[in-house]
């Protein structure tokens, strides 16, 4: 019998309404596949701890986590009580940096059945992968305030790209690329405007290109690249962007596709000397919490992955064949899909759809 332990965090709003969904099915796939998923649910990174401690997670919480397999996370954030940044710099910015989740690795596809925004387009037209720099970038801490409450304020945030830090996610696009039938990459860029750091990032790219004569590659600045997801998503495979823009361009994506709410995402550390972080794309979305509407297949997904990433493709696969049986149907889908289903009878229907 293979054995996992996953550190679980649901956080704050819909997240703590979407993560039973994702057990659910989760513990559905090990029963059906041969495996075994111990559960470490934590109560910290999220706002309620906050309110009770005054700060996001516990001193000692690397300590708590140990060492799982996996964190399954829900979202975080409740800016009525505690500021976005706050809670974000506390807890989930923490993880991807503590455990050097250095490649945030969110698919784009659109299902059968599901309605596309975009007019004409089928499954198969939008189908590719968001890369996205998870550790530096336009995330720096580096920065800070002159002159407060004058009229002579200055706020400084600096961009801090690395060598070693965008090889290393450059190099993780054009591997995943050379996988896939189209081996193409797509480099999100914007070296016209932000004259520094992204001319540097473009000749990166072009240096880590020579390695892979398989696969092609372009770039498009960051403004008319969002255009191209909208009009031509067709011509993406592999998109790889610093964190700001990969950010952008994965609540977009999956708009294109119909939702947010479908979106997963892969917070991982290649080496494998940390764990990796699975969780949807989507935020806490306060505006429908405690509804019990929201689209749980972003964590079903994320759930998805992160059987990937522990080597049980079979039950990974199985799981998105569940999806889309059920995705297919306007029944059981969530309102965001035009659907009736509310939160609950999505997942369940998505474990009973396992085989
Ligand atoms: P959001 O993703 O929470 O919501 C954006 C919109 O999408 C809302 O209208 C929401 O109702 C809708 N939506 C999101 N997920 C949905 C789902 N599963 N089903 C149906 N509809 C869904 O983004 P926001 O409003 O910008 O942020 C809300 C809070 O979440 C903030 O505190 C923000 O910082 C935080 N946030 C956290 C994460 C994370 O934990 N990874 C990601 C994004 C935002
Ligand atoms: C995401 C979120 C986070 C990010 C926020 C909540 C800090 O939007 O995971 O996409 O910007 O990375
Ligand atoms: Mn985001």
């Amino acid at each position: 019998m293979r054995n996992y332990t996953i550190s679980v965090i649901p956080g704050d709003g819909i997240g703590k309404e979407v993560m039973p969904e994702g057990i659910r099915v989760l513990e559905r796939a090990a029963s059906l596949y041969g495996f075994t998923i111990a559960q470490k649910w934590q109560d910290f990174a999220c706002c309620d701890y906050y309110a009770k401690h005054g700060q996001m997670m516990p001193d000692d919480w690397k300590a708590q986590i140990g060492k799982p397999d996996a964190i399954f996370f829900g979202a975080v954030g409740w800016p009525n009580t505690v500021p976005d940044h706050v809670s974000l710099w506390g807890s989930l910015l923490q993880f991807r940096r503590e455990y050097d989740q250095y490649v945030n690795l969110r698919p784009v596809r659109l299902m059968p059945g599901v309605p596309c925004p975009l007019v004409g387009r089928e499954p198969g037209d939008i189908d590719f992968w968001v890369v996205r720099e998870n550790t530096e970038g336009e995330y720096s801490s580096v920065g800070g305030k002159m002159f407060p409450g004058t009229d002579r304020e200055i706020v400084i945030q600096e961009t801090v790209m690395t060598r070693h830090g965008t090889d290393r996610v450059l190099r993780y696009a054009f591997d995943l690329a050379a996988t896939r039938d189209r081996k193409h990459v797509t480099s999100a860029t914007k070296s016209n405007g932000i004259a520094i750091t992204m001319p540097w990032w473009d000749e990166r790219v072009e240096e880590m290109a020579k390695n892979y004569p398989t696969v092609t590659h372009d770039k498009y600045h960051i403004d008319i690249l969002t255009a191209q997801f909208v009009l031509n998503p067709d011509r993406f495979d592999v998109v790889v962007a610093s964190n700001l823009f990969g950010d952008i361009l994965s609540d977009l994506g999956p708009a294109c596709t119909g939702t947010i709410g479908v979106a997963p995402s892969g917070n991982i550390n290649p080496d494998g000397t940390h764990p990796s972080l699975f969780e949807p794309v989507h935020g806490s979305a306060p505006d429908i919490a405690g509804k019990g509407i929201a689209n749980p297949v972003g964590q079903i997904w994320s759930a998805a992955m992160m059987l990937e990433h522990l080597g049980e493709a079979d039950a990974a696969a199985a799981i998105m064949r569940a999806v889309e049986t059920v995705l297919a149907e306007p029944g059981l889908r969530t309102g965001d899909l035009k659907g009736k289903a509310n939160t609950e009878q999505c997942g369940k229907a998505i474990a009973d759809a396992l085989t």
